[in-house]
């Protein structure tokens, strides 16, 4: 069993909408099996809230529901859990590394360099517009393949 973690700050739009997005794209690989996908937040401010209404939208637009998930946030056996720790952007990132063991610090990473491109960070949505949300989804899509296809060659699962 492969463990992924998608961390943002608040747990209610970034990382839900890359936990739906990733999900769904293990199961069109027929890997559902071999995976399991969860998200936090490092913040407390939201916890057992469902996704921003906004992310909720604009996921529901591509094919991917968020309505089941719930914020929680970052605990210590997370680290220990799960195999592949993912950050947002690079304040995540730092607040992933402080709390990390580090004997646990190889699972943390970003998560859009999987995507390929120059960037590194997922902009944080809640303040801004719809098009925010947007982006996230276009930066969620494309990390998410390129982490799929990965962790297949690391694990060797096709
Ligand atoms: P997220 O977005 O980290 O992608 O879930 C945010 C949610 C809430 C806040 C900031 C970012 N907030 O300041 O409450």
């Amino acid at each position: 069993m492969v463990k992924v973690l998608f961390v943002c700050l608040g747990n209610i739009c970034r990382s839900p909408t890359a936990h739906a997005v990733f999900e769904y794209k293990v199961a069109k690989q027929n890997l559902g099996h071999s995976f399991e996908v969860d998200s936090a937040g490092t913040a407390a401010h939201h916890i057992n809230q469902p996704p921003d209404k906004r992310s909720q939208r604009e996921a529901k637009q591509r094919g991917y529901d968020l309505s089941r998930l719930r914020a929680r946030q970052v605990t210590a056996s997370d680290f220990s859990d799960f195999d592949y720790i993912l950050a947002m952007d690079a304040e995540n990132l730092g607040s992933l590394r402080k709390s990390c063991l580090p004997q646990y610090l190889h699972k943390v990473a970003l998560f859009l360099p999987y995507g390929g491109g120059a960037e590194v960070d997922v902009p944080d949505p809640y303040y801004g517009g719809e098009e925010g949300f947007s982006h996230v989804l276009d930066l969620v899509e494309l990390a998410s393949d390129g982490l799929l296809d990965e962790i297949i060659k690391q694990r060797r699962l096709q």
